[in-house]
């Protein structure tokens, strides 16, 4: 990225502008697009050894979070895991722990189902071919098509919601970008454009352009865009209606008082049904509602404990995909519980040392404000110093 590189760009940008036949998306993008990302692509961890697994992992993890975010645990994953054979027998609890603070726990869930798979059905190697990836659990046409293309150089379209975002602008298409159809019609657009000698580096060089040029929120860098020159929304300044979304139901909000529950060097947490949201993650105890203080003693009393102080806590916040929590919290102090009083309390607590709960129990970040009250860092913050 030198100074000349302006002036060198420029030179290419009119050269690709002779070559461009006027067309929407065509193959003249192919070879001003790979420039570009030779270039300007920024250096990630997974692009440095793009093995079958770690393509499979960093796709997976980038889904629905940032890549800012991904890079630490990234990293720490494949250490932990450096196999699919460890993924597929890793044990439930160590796999949400180093899952914690990603989210989307069902993401991980199905990487293992699909690592079984793996290993029974394809000797433990990834297949290579499209279709069969498609077969694995929760491995969609995204997916499929960034491991084929990226680890194993075939042609295969890669089509998230950057890549949608660049080709409808690029071409003016006017379809939902959330209907299926209107996703297959771009990967056959793209699919009939990948070049046969580097699949992987254009279907990144698509992406990357969503990521950094032909941004989601704000004002895409269209002068910075290496085919703005074929681009039918800049040339037509409609840059800001495409691509062409279908509002989404709205969220429901919840209502919650979540209870840091203090025993003398215990804290109390809680095992998740392993049905619905956040399936056999630990929690803090919660009730649904805003409760009162009174509320709060009154119903601990009833479960068995005796609250000894109580604390009114800050609200937060947490949005999940269908969801909002809304949460208002509590620090209670409470007796000491006898080895009986343990067993016997209505609402299956677990009281365990802050370190320990922290080393081995997966909380997840959504109870991020509250933890905090109770000597338990999650993910990120957790990782931040390591
Ligand atoms: N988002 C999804 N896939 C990506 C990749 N391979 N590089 C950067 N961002 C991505």
């Amino acid at each position: 990225m030198s100074t000349n590189k302006k002036h060198s760009s420029d030179i290419d940008m009119k050269r690709d502008e002779k070559n461009y036949d006027g067309k929407g998306l065509e193959e003249g993008i192919v070879k001003p697009m790979l420039r570009w990302y030779d270039h300007q692509a920024r250096i990630l961890p997974w692009r440095e050894d793009p093995q079958p697994y770690k393509v499979w992992v960093s796709e997976i993890m980038l889904q629905q979070t940032r890549v800012e975010a991904v890079k630490p645990f990234y990293d720490r994953f494949l250490k932990a895991l450096p196999t699919i054979e460890d993924l597929a027998f890793c044990k439930e609890d160590k796999l949400m722990k180093l899952w914690e603070g990603l989210g989307y726990y069902n993401r991980v869930r199905n990487m293992q189902k699909a690592a079984l798979q793996v290993m029974e059905q394809f000797g433990g190697q990834l297949p290579s071919d499209y279709e069969e990836l498609l077969t694995l659990s929760g491995i969609g046409s995204y997916t499929a098509g960034a491991i084929s293309s990226i680890a194993y150089q075939k042609k295969a379209p890669a089509v998230d919601g950057n890549v949608l975002r660049v080709i409808t602008r690029l071409t003016l298409n006017e379809g939902d970008i959330l209907k299926q159809s209107v996703k297959k019609e771009v990967e056959k657009q793209v699919m009939e454009i990948i070049p046969e000698d580097r699949p992987g580096d254009f279907n990144q060089s698509l992406i990357e352009l969503g990521a950094i040029i032909c941004v989601p929120n704000g004002v895409p860098k269209c002068q910075e865009c290496p085919v703005a020159f074929c681009c039918q929304a800049f040339k037509t300044g409609r840059i800001d209606e495409f691509p062409k979304k279908k509002q989404k139901q709205k969220r429901k909000i919840e209502e919650k008082t979540v209870l840091v529950i203090q025993e003398t060097d215990r804290v109390g947490i809680h095992k998740r049904d392993r049905k619905g949201l956040l399936p056999g993650l630990y929690e803090l105890p919660n009730l649904s509602g805003h409760l009162t203080q009174e509320e709060v003693i009154d119903y601990l009393e009833v479960s068995g404990f005796r609250p000894l102080r109580i604390q009114p806590l800050e609200t937060a916040k947490h949005i999940f995909s269908h969801v909002e929590w809304r949460m208002i919290g509590y620090v209670i102090r409470i007796e000491d519980l006898t080895n009986k009083e343990e067993k016997d309390n209505s609402l299956d607590l677990i009281f365990e040392d802050p370190k320990k709960a922290e080393e081995h129990y997966s909380i997840p970040a959504a109870f991020s404000a509250y933890t905090a009250y109770m000597n338990i860092r999650l993910g990120q913050d957790k990782y931040k110093e390591s």
